[in-house]
C-alpha cells in the first residue's frame, strides 16, 4: 500500500475566522442569512448522509444510477490516470470510477478535496488500502480559495458531483466554473452532476421530509454557530422552511423564527433580533435545464462532450474536456 499524501490547507483557526466573517454579515444583512457550507459538522454530516438515503430526496440516487450506466463510457473517453474529486466527503461514489479507472489500466493516482479534514484523512486511508498501487494525494481546502493547490500532472478527471454546483448562485458559480477551469490543462475532463427542474411538489418533497430529517439538518446549522462561536439560538424556536423560487428556479431553505427573540452570539460579541416569523435563509440548491449547461462549460473554456440523464430525466452528468488554451 502506498502511504497516503495530506496537503492542509485549512485548519481549526481558518475555519473559525471564516464562519466568524459569515456569520457577522449574514445576520446583519436583509433578510439575515447562513451559508450552507457550515451544515457539515459530524453531526451535519450524519444527518446530510440520513437525507441521501430518504425516499423522497431522489437526487443521490439518481446519479448513481447514472454513473453505474455510463462510468466505462466516461473512464474509456476521459484517459485519465487521476481522479479528482471535488468535495469528496466520505468518497461514496468514488469507487464506481475508480474501478472503472482501474480496468482501464491506466488508474494512478487518487486526489480528494473537502474542507473536513477528518472525513478527508479516513477516505484516503481506506481507499488507498482498498487499491493496491493507488497515490491517494488528499487536499484539505476550501472551495472559494483552495483550488490552485490540487496537485497537477498526469491526465485527470476532475468530478464534482452530488449536485453542489447547485450551491452557487449564477454569477459566483461562473467564477467557480472558472477557478475549476482554471486548474486543468487541455485534454483534461470534468464530470459534473447537477439536479434538474422537475414537478414543483417533486422538488419541495426532497427538501421537506415527513420524518423531519431536512428540517434536523437546517437547524443543525444554529447548533453550529452555538458550538463555535458561543451562541445561544434555542432551536425549538426555529421552523424548517423549503420553498422553489419559480423565477431563480432554485430551492431556497429558511429558518422562520417561532417568536419574538434575540439570540447573543458571544464569540462575536454580539446579539441579534428576530422578529416572529422572520426568515433567515441558510442554502439555495439551484436546479438545472439540460439546454443551459453547455454553454455555461463553453464561457469558462470547456466543451461538452455528453449529457446523460437518468430514466426519469430528474437528475443529469455531463462530461466536458478542457480545449488548447490559446
Ligand atoms: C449537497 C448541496 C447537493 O442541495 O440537495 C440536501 C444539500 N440540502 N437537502 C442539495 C441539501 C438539503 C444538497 N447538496
Amino acid at each position: 500500500m502506498i502511504e497516503p499524501v495530506v496537503d492542509t490547507y485549512v485548519n481549526r483557526a481558518w475555519i473559525d475566522q471564516a464562519l466568524r466573517a459569515d456569520v457577522a454579515e449574514g445576520l446583519v444583512s436583509q433578510p439575515k442569512e447562513l451559508p450552507p457550507k457550515w451544515f457539515y459538522d459530524d453531526r451535519g454530516s450524519e444527518l446530510f448522509d440520513q437525507i441521501t438515503r430518504l425516499p423522497d430526496y431522489y437526487p443521490t440516487r439518481r446519479e448513481r444510477e447514472i454513473l453505474e450506466r455510463e462510468i466505462d463510457v466516461i473512464a474509456e473517453r476521459s484517459g485519465a490516470d487521476t481522479v479528482v474529486e471535488l468535495g469528496s466527503g466520505t468518497s461514496e461514489k468514488t469507487r464506481i470510477v475508480l474501478n472503472a479507472l482501474a480496468a482501464t489500466g491506466r488508474l494512478r493516482r487518487y486526489v480528494p478535496f473537502d474542507n473536513s479534514e477528518a472525513t478527508l484523512r479516513n477516505a484516503a486511508a481506506e481507499l488507498a488500502e482498498a487499491y493496491e498501487g493507488l497515490a491517494v494525494h488528499g487536499v484539505v481546502g476550501d472551495f472559494e480559495h483552495h483550488l490552485g493547490h490540487i496537485p497537477d500532472g498526469g491526465c485527470r478527471l476532475i468530478m464534482l458531483l452530488g449536485g453542489t454546483i447547485g450551491n452557487f448562485p449564477p454569477a459566483p458559480r461562473k467564477d467557480f466554473l472558472a477557478a475549476v477551469a482554471n486548474t486543468m490543462a487541455p485534454g483534461d475532463t470534468f464530470l459534473l452532476g447537477f439536479d434538474l427542474v422537475k414537478d414543483l411538489d417533486r422538488l419541495i418533497a426532497a427538501y421537506d421530509d415527513p420524518e423531519g430529517v431536512t428540517a434536523a439538518f437546517n437547524r443543525n446549522v444554529l447548533s453550529v454557530v452555538n458550538n463555535r462561536l458561543d451562541a445561544d439560538f434555542d432551536l425549538e424556536q426555529f421552523e424548517h422552511e423549503a420553498r422553489f423560487d419559480l423565477e431563480e428556479e432554485w430551492i431556497e431553505m429558511w429558518l422562520r423564527s417561532r417568536c419574538d427573540q434575540q439570540v447573543t452570539i458571544g464569540g462575536l460579541g454580539m446579539t441579534v433580533d428576530f422578529a416572529h416569523g422572520e426568515r433567515m435563509r441558510t442554502e439555495i440548491s439551484a436546479k438545472f435545464r439540460p439546454e443551459n449547461i453547455g454553454p455555461e462549460l463553453a464561457g469558462v473554456g470547456l466543451a461538452m462532450e455528453r449529457l446523460w440523464t437518468d430514466a426519469r430525466g430528474d437528475y443529469a452528468l455531463t462530461m466536458s474536456r478542457m480545449v488548447a488554451r490559446r
